[in-house]
């Protein structure tokens, strides 16, 4: 411990952006919900040690330092491993995180030309002899279901969807929406955008509707890619149709996979018919490193969802040098993230982080409880998996079902969570019972926005401390700020960027610049609370603005507050969270009706279908109560402070000076009782 703590000394000693000044409040109830254990260290095993790619914390110390002090070489090193057409002409990063001095940008390789599926399939079939590897093990829905898709296939396949995609007017730059349950398509469709320089937007495929259409529309996609249905546990959805809802307010084209469909053949066409014409060549095409990848749409404190930009060279660098490092990769490793591809989880670390490494990972379609609530557990021992990477609402999901899984989880070696900070039963759950004392547990913080892990522990350097995401990444320098943009510990130097953060809100720059940069001149602000202990883990305390995380799901209150509003009793409507056992958070709402309006049964349930349709079934409220009036300030601005603890009945609410009308309190108590 005390070579530790010299160690940690020696790093930069930073925190992570805050943005409000409750820092006390949530401080005290971080102690509160840490046990006793806080300060006890899980050290790493040392037979993961020795072939370790960091086997050590001071080779972590080292490394972090390199990344920091000479950023040129560190990730020059790492750009060596990739195919390049033209190399380089600028430096690694170029970047500016300060308005007061011009636009904010980030540039990666300037320069440069690649092509990201060249790098993830052709450089590894090609060059690395890994025809013959097994890139995905499919498992669907049913157990019943399931195939194995080579390295060699997947590039045939891409090749053949990308030669469709040119041949329905594709083109370099254009939007590509893609609405699909975890399928191989997925992935195949991916990087046929990457390969002929499409820009992909993934829709996750239990949005809404609604939804979807308002991401099609932003990003102005020409064409869409979806199925016609895909079994969920035992409910079908019928995709196809929420897609057609979708298109009635747009132009785009729709082009199918899997079962029978309702057809509109002026517009859809089936994959298959189109692949089987389609040839198996396909020259990639030769990018700028700082040109458009994807887009994905993530909760933003307005309520308009943000497109996030991320761009080729940067992404490939980040998201291959944090999957080999955080999940301590080699070639014989069988790895299985169970996120869902529509997240930036599934793109970081199920397509590109793991592709990009020529690595073997399982593709599931399922849930972790059908047919049967040890489904993870049986997949695992099905293919021997060695790195298992879940969320911490998984995990809280399948601690009800019994202590013990009852399989063969020996395959294991690391454990890792990600999307909402994981409590310490939960992780000592997974630790011991799931990894069987033998497994780190990586808790890996970061965002959309981020394109990789920011904060996370290095399973073979790391001593943890359940709960904590301890220590940044390479490159990554974390600050704690204070409502007024002071450091609460150590100096502030600015920040570096990392080549993976986001480079822009597709077609508004400026909303990024606001967003992110506008606050604390210098500084990209995460939005999220934090605390460094005394021996330096960070410990993230959830989000600090209005965005609420249901699952591991980010929501904006905004959002949910303007589909509520749309129900014709409801004048006014405010969301905010309360904790949930499983989920993490869950939505309770208030909402003040119309002079005529009755809150009965029936309007509940017409506001949580109303929810469900305009956004998902990810948004429905679990809990709505009646709200005759809302407490706001003599201003007019909702204290949501004030409502969050009425939602959780915490009877003491402090000082209430700055409400119009402190009656309101106890009438919003009152009808506490009745929220349904
Ligand atoms: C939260 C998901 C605590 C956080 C990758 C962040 C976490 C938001 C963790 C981003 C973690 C993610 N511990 N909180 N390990 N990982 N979060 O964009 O609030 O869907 O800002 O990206 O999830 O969610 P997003």
């Amino acid at each position: 411990v005390a070579s530790l703590q010299e160690a940690l000394f020696s790093l930069h000693p930073a925190g992570f952006t805050r943005k409000d000044s409750t820092l006390k409040t949530q401080l005290v109830c971080l102690i509160m919900v840490v046990p006793e254990s806080q300060g006890e260290l899980y050290h790493p095993p040392p037979d993961l040690q020795r072939d370790a790619h960091v086997p050590d914390f001071s080779s972590y110390v080292g490394m972090y330092k390199k990344s920091l002090e000479n950023p040129e070489a560190f990730w020059k090193e790492v750009a060596d491993e990739f195919f390049w057409k033209k190399p380089a002409t600028g430096p690694m990063l170029q970047y500016n995180f300060d308005a007061t001095k011009g636009n904010i940008f980030v540039k990666c390789m300037e320069g440069a030309k690649t092509n990201m599926c060249y790098n993830v399939l052709d450089r590894h079939v090609r060059e690395g002899n890994l025809s013959e590897k097994v890139a995905y093990y499919w498992e669907g829905n049913s157990p019943e279901h399931h195939t194995t898709i080579t390295y060699g296939q997947m590039l045939s396949s891409v090749c053949r969807c990308a030669n469709v995609l040119k041949r329905m007017g594709v083109r370099k730059g254009d939007r590509v929406s893609i609405y699909l349950p975890m399928i191989p398509e997925l992935v195949y469709t991916m990087l046929a955008c990457a390969r002929i320089g499409a820009v992909h937007s993934v829709v996750f495929a239990g949005f809404s509707s609604d939804s979807l259409c308002e991401r099609i529309m932003d990003a102005q996609s020409s064409v869409l890619v979806t199925v016609d249905g895909v079994y969920r546990g035992d409910k079908l959805i019928n995709l196809k149709q929420i897609s057609d809802e979708a298109l009635e307010k747009t132009t785009s084209r729709i082009y199918i996979s899997r079962f029978q469909t309702p057809w509109d053949s002026e517009r859809d066409e089936w994959w298959d018919e189109a692949m089987s014409d389609s040839s198996e060549d396909c020259e990639p095409e030769w990018l700028d490193a700082e040109d458009p990848l994807f887009i994905l749409y993530t909760s933003g404190s307005t309520g308009k969802p943000k497109g996030v930009v991320h761009t080729v060279a940067g992404y490939l660098l980040y998201t291959f040098l944090t999957f080999k490092c955080v999940f301590d990769y080699h070639h014989d490793d069988v790895y299985w993230c169970t996120a869902d591809i529509g997240w930036i989880t599934g793109h970081s670390y199920i397509t590109y982080g793991p592709l990009a490494n020529g690595a073997t990972s399982v593709l599931f379609e399922g849930i972790p409880v059908h047919p049967h609530v040890g489904r993870f557990w049986e997949i695992i021992e099905k293919y021997k998996v060695t790195k298992f990477y879940t969320a911490p609402t998984a995990i809280r999901l399948l601690m009800k079902y019994g202590q013990e899984p009852l399989y063969d989880l020996s395959s294991l070696r690391i454990l890792g969570t990600v999307g909402e900070p994981i409590n310490p039963e939960a992780w000592l759950w997974y630790y011991k019972t799931v990894g069987q004392s033998r497994c780190p547990v990586v808790d890996t913080f970061w965002q959309t926005e981020t394109g990789g892990h920011v904060l996370t522990p290095l399973p073979a350097a790391t001593p943890l401390k359940p709960g904590s995401a301890t220590f940044p990444f390479f490159g990554v320098e974390p600050t704690i700020l204070n409502e007024h943009g002071e450091e609460v510990e150590g100096e502030a130097e600015g920040y570096l960027p990392w080549p993976g953060i986001m480079r822009t809100v597709y077609e508004n720059h400026e909303r990024f610049e606001n967003t992110y940069f506008k606050k604390f001149p210098g500084f990209y602000v995460t939005g999220d609370g934090a605390r460094r202990d005394k021996d330096g883990y960070f410990w993230i305390t959830g989000r600090i603005d209005d965005m609420l995380n249901v699952s591991g799901h980010l929501l904006s209150t905004a959002e949910v507050e303007a589909a509520l509003t749309l129900h014709s009793a409801v004048s006014e409507a405010a969301v905010v969270s309360r904790p949930h056992q499983v989920k993490g958070e869950c939505l309770y709402c208030f909402v003040t009706l119309k002079d005529s309006w009755e809150f009965d049964k029936k309007t509940v349930a017409e506001l949580k279908t109303l929810v469900r349709e305009k956004i998902g079934p990810i948004a429905t409220p679990d809990f709505i109560q009646n709200a005759p009036a809302l407490p706001k300030t003599r201003s007019g601005k909702i204290m949501r402070r004030i409502l969050r603890q009425i939602a959780r009945n915490e009877k003491d609410l402090g000082d209430l000076s700055t409400l119009a009308d402190p009656k309101v309190v106890e009438v919003l108590f009152s009808q506490r009782s009745k929220a349904a």
